[in-house]
């Protein structure tokens, strides 16, 4: 930046500054009139030489210099500062074309804390790189390194604390690299090298570790204790990576651990017991994988979590008791999945969430919202359905959550007849209006208008398009290999086309043997009946479990009650007939 700003300078202002830079003296912090090379520039106790095109260093650096700075010039190798070199705290080296580092040349600098080499040359790190010295803080990203040798930090063991290896060609991390504990690094940064896979135990020896990045290498396979041994870590960033799970084994050992960065991988799954280590996980963030379910065990042990993010992934199934340990989450993400079956047909997935303040569904695809869709999240400050075609709201869907401070919504759907009458003026009420824009679909004549604009007396049923169960599916129980049906019906005024859907323990049930028939109901106006009818043959004990089906059509989706099946062995009902006949005889 500042190079192409140089370039800019008008003509008289470089003549200025070329009669300035002739100064030879400036006045340092202590007020003593101090020496300093033409080509730097100096302030306190930093002389600053970047951006000079240098090929070699000023000769006769003066000896006040603690901090100083090289950097974007033309420099291969690290150079001989002379007795300079035992006082420097700082040096930077970055933008130049060091291409090799070496111990004897390190030597010197017995009081560096600070070396920055990134934006070289350097290819390899040799277990000889570094001589006894007291750096605290070594960057060297953006080089060419591909290969480390194990041992090659050992030197640097007591003191170091900040180590930048990111955007190199790392594509392996040695055994045992870390051999003699790294005592005091805190911070490593392993980010956008191609690392396709960590090996257990790589990081042994990292006990103060606090935070690893290990972004964006195309990682898949973490093995079995791959973290094992960073005890003191809080922070692990493993976004951009190509994980197809999580799992308890590659999170082994990781007891402090706060915050779990996996956004943009391919996970799909979460084992069971995967959190068994991590109970002190603050933020969990999976934006944008493949997760697909949320089961009873994917949240498990995680009572401490306060954020977590789920958004732009395929969720399209959450279990009952999915939330169930998050007792102190406050922020959910949820945006962009397929949650609307969970969150139209509420089976208290939410329930356990009574600390959660933030939650967002934008783009869920959720058409309607009953009264229970939220019941349990009394502490509810932010709520965002955004970018969802809703088309109904149940009276009272909202009125438990006596915080809530927003609610976005934006749909032009809506079904404006009587039972959506409530809506506008408790919008008005509640200030939410800036938040909201909705406008109807339906009736006819309401079509394009905003809920705000709608005259209170025109909100009628004088329809019902949006279906409506009539026939419960009915719980039963079969003898095992016999055939069962459930049989569903639904009705509506519209003519617009149906979809039938059944599921089974809140599931899609996809393969599914279904027969669907429609039927004019003529008594009470000219009304579609529909009804479906599921078919289970040869039932077995893998049939057992809560039917339900969905009736769907333009306006909106129905769902029935859920109609239990249990299944009994023919051996069981032998055995209890004998029991039977047995006791009455003898
Ligand atoms: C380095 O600092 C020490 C102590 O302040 C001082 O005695 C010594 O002269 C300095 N070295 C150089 C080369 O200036
Ligand atoms: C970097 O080092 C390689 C040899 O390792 C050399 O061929 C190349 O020219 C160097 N690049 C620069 C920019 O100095
Ligand atoms: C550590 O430093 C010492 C002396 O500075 C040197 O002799 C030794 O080779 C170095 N060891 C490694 C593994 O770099
Ligand atoms: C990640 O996996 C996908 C699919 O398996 C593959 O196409 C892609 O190249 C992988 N990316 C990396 C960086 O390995
Ligand atoms: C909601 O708003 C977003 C952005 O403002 C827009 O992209 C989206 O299409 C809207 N959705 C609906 C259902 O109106
Ligand atoms: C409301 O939504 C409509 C249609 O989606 C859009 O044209 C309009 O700009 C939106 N208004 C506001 C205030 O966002
Ligand atoms: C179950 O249905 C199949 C296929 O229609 C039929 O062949 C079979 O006889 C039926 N089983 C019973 C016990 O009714």
């Amino acid at each position: 930046m500042s190079a192409v700003r140089q370039s800019f300078i008008p003509a008289r202002i470089s003549i200025l500054l070329l009669l300035f830079s002739g100064l030879e003296y400036s006045f340092g912090i202590y007020g003593k009139s101090r020496f300093c090379p033409s080509q730097c520039s100096c302030v306190g106790d930093l002389m600053d030489c970047s951006r000079r095109k240098l090929e070699k260093v000023p000769e006769q650096l003066p000896g006040w210099i603690v901090q100083l700075k090289l950097s974007n010039n033309n420099l291969d190798f690290i150079p001989d500062l002379g007795p300079v070199s035992e006082n420097l705290t700082l040096i930077s080296l970055a933008h130049n074309k060091i291409g090799e580092l070496n111990s004897e040349q390190l030597k010197p600098f017995q009081s560096l804390e600070t070396l920055d080499l990134s934006n070289n040359n350097i290819s390899k790190l040799k277990s000889l790189s570094f001589p006894s010295m007291n750096l605290k803080y070594l960057y060297i990203s953006n080089n060419r390194i591909s290969s480390m040798e194990a041992g090659c930090f050992d030197n640097l063991s007591s003191t170091l604390q900040v180590l930048k290896l990111n955007r190199n060609k790392i594509s392996s991390i040695p055994h045992k690299m870390f051999k003699l504990s790294q005592l005091r690094l805190q911070h490593l940064d392993l980010s956008r090298n191609r690392i396709r896979k960590v090996d257990g135990l790589t990081f042994q020896g990292l006990v103060a570790l606090k935070s690893l990045k290990i972004q964006r290498n195309g990682i898949s396979k973490l093995m079995d204790g791959a973290f094992w041994g960073l005890s003191s870590m809080e922070v692990l960033q493993l976004d951009y990576n190509n994980l197809t799970e999580v799992s308890k084994g590659w999170l082994y050992g990781l007891v402090m651990l706060q915050q779990l960065h996996l956004s943009q991988n391919a996970i799909s799954r979460i084992r069971h017991d995967a959190w068994e280590f991590c109970q002190k996980l603050s933020e969990l963030d999976l934006t944008s994988n493949q997760l697909a379910r949320l089961d009873e065990s994917s949240f498990v042990g995680l009572s401490l979590l306060g954020k977590l993010h789920i958004g732009n992934n395929k969720v399209s199934f959450i279990a009952d008791g999915a939330f169930r340990g998050l007792s102190s989450l406050y922020a959910l993400d949820l945006k962009n999945n397929e949650i609307s079956w969970t969150i139209e047909d509420m089976n208290g997935a939410f329930s356990a969430l009574d600390k959660l303040r933030i939650l967002s569904l934008q783009g869920n695809r959720i058409r309607s919202i009953t009264k229970k869709a939220f019941s349990g999240l009394d502490a509810l400050e932010h709520l965002d359905l955004g970018n969802n075609a809703i088309m109904s709201i149940q009276e009272n869907a909202f009125s438990q959550m006596k915080k809530l401070l927003e609610l976005h919504l934006n749909t032009s759907s809506l079904l404006c007849d009587c039972q959506l009458k409530w809506l506008p003026q408790w919008v008005v009420d509640n200030q939410f209006q800036t938040f909201i824009n909705a406008s109807c679909a339906h009736p006819q004549l309401l079509k394009g208008k905003s809920i705000f604009t709608v005259n209170q007396d025109d909100f009628v049923c004088d329809d019902f398009p949006k279906p409506q169960i009539t026939v419960q599916p009915e719980t039963q129980s079969a003898i095992k290999g016999s055939n069962v049906s459930f049989i569903c019906s639904a009705a509506s005024s519209s003519d617009s086309p149906m979809t039938f859907a059944w599921k089974k323990d809140n599931e899609a049930l996809n393969e599914a043997e279904i027969e669907n028939y429609a039927h004019l109901r003529t008594q009470g106006g000219d009304v579609m009946e529909y009804t479906t009818i599921l078919r289970l043959r040869a039932v077995d004990f893998s049939n057992e479990g809560k039917y339900q089906c969905v009736i769907s059509n333009h306006f909106g989706s129905s769902y029935s009650t859920k109609a239990k099946l249990t299944v009994n062995s023919k051996l069981t009902i032998k055995a209890i007939v004998y029991l039977l006949t047995d006791t009455s005889s003898g």
